[in-house]
């Protein structure tokens, strides 16, 4: 299986926070408070697992997915050290291999789906869709889309300094930022919230819930 992080996914995490001034682990665990004990929640793409082990803390039965080996050791290593209350089931493996329909109460996809070109990411975010129970979660972390005058300027610097970091180390495709509450909406969920992280009163980062409608 293809292991896209082998050379930088030993420091994801800690570059991510010192990046952002620690707001990407926030955005990422943001959303966790519409979770309640006991619900089956699934993390696509799930990297060191900053929000996969939160929710097991928090009472969720876990299931994590991710095509790295590399960022899957770093994954269960801190399980290990961190021990969360609930048993956390790690799948090494293709999201689309994921066949699981309506089996997930929430399925959290944070900084998943900036990997992928305009195409693929529509396909990855109505898979994940489909992954939802009937009135379940998709929540989505990411970066902001870029709005107009400085603000703008300072969004789109941030987005592309990481992305032709990691495109150029990774398989993560090079592309302007998504409109990811619109691929919510196309995956069949309204938009229920939407929390923004801001560095000097700019919104930089997003995590947005989206509650699956009916069909
Ligand atoms: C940008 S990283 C984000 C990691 C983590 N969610 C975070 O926020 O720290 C993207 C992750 O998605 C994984 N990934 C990429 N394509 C995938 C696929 N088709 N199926 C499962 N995981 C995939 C990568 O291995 C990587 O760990």
């Amino acid at each position: 299986m293809k292991d896209g992080y082998k050379l930088v996914g030993f420091q994801y995490e800690l570059t991510g926070t010192i990046y952002s001034l620690g707001r990407i682990p926030r955005c990422k665990t943001a959303m966790l408070k519409y979770l309640k004990p006991g619900q089956k929640v699934l993390v696509a793409g799930v990297g060191h697992g900053t929000e996969a082990i939160e929710a097991s803390n928090l009472g969720a039965d876990v299931t994590a997915v991710d095509l790295s080996e590399t960022m899957l050791k770093h994954f269960r290593k801190r399980i290990a050290r961190e021990n969360p209350p609930r048993e956390i089931r790690v799948v090494h493996d293709d999201i689309f291999n994921i066949k699981e329909p309506e089996q997930y109460d929430m399925v959290i996809s944070n900084f998943f789906l900036n990997v992928f070109n305009e195409t693929r990411v529509k396909e990855v975010a109505n898979h994940l869709g489909t992954l939802v129970k009937p009135d379940g979660y998709f929540v989505v972390g990411e970066f902001v889309l870029p709005t107009s005058g400085l603000p703008g300027l300072i969004q789109r610097l941030n987005w592309y300094l990481a992305i032709t970091f990691y495109s150029s180390t990774t398989e993560a495709v090079f592309h302007p930022v998504w409109n990811y509450p619109g691929l919510v909406e196309g995956a069949g969920f309204g938009i229920q919230d939407i929390e923004y992280f801001t560095i000097g009163g700019v919104k930089m980062y997003w995590s947005i819930l989206g509650k699956k409608l009916p069909k």
